[in-house]
């Protein structure tokens, strides 16, 4: 069954219930640089708000929203795809944006595994998301949201540690453009690099020594 996701006037309608957001896409576009995927980038919200100096690339499964964000951003070059399947080769891009969309991904490990293979060692991952609950009650309140709302919307999970999950997938967390407002998260994280004969620990992609 298509959600609100799926359809995209009436995403974008849903939107203009939520100005707020703009503010937030605003504030994470400006720091994108160089080659920049913007992963799930649906009907376009984001992508006229990114610096002219980037080559954008967008990418969405869902081919409608895709004919929207294409109005939207003439400039940018859109494919239909998922986040699991990222038909880039290795290292290709210095920006990689999701906004809303970690949520939705279906296997969201995946989905970051291959995020950090197409972006480059000093690349950045900008993310804008909204976020499992810290206490008990707000994650039993999502738990028990989130079937229906997950039909309604059409993909969305209210109740994912996307954070966690981020961390887990190979990325640090930059304290530096942290920015957290009830649910919602806005943040930069950059690859971590294994350090040379070792087997588990770690480097900053910015610590790596030259
Ligand atoms: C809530 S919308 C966010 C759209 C846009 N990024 C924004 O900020 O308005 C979630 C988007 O994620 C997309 N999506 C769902 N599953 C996905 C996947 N596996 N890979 C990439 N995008 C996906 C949906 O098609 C939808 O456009």
């Amino acid at each position: 069954m298509r959600g609100i996701e799926q359809i995209p006037w009436l995403y974008d309608l849903s939107m203009l219930l939520m100005p707020g957001l703009q503010r937030w896409r605003r504030s994470l576009a400006r720091l994108a640089r160089g080659r920049v995927l913007e992963v799930g980038c649906g009907t376009g919200q984001m992508l006229p708000l990114y610096p002219d100096s980037v080559e954008l690339y967008g990418l969405d499964p869902n081919v409608d929203a895709l004919l929207r964000a294409q109005r939207r951003a003439p400039g940018a070059k859109l494919l239909c795809a998922t986040a699991e399947h990222l038909p880039f080769p290795d290292q290709f891009f210095d920006t990689l944006v999701s906004s809303l969309v970690f949520c939705s991904v279906a296997d969201p490990d995946r989905g970051l595994a291959e995020i950090r293979r197409v972006l480059k060692p000093q690349g950045r991952l900008l993310m804008l998301e909204h976020v499992h609950a810290q206490n008990h009650i707000g994650r039993w309140v999502l738990d028990t949201l989130q079937p229906p709302w997950t039909r309604l919307t059409g993909g969305c999970h209210p109740n994912r540690d996307t954070e966690t999950r981020v961390e887990g997938a190979g990325f640090h967390i930059e304290h530096a453009c942290y920015k957290a407002s009830g649910l919602m998260r806005h943040f930069v994280a950059t690859p971590e690099l294994r350090a040379p004969g070792r087997a588990s620990g770690s480097l900053r992609a910015s610590a790596r020594p030259s």
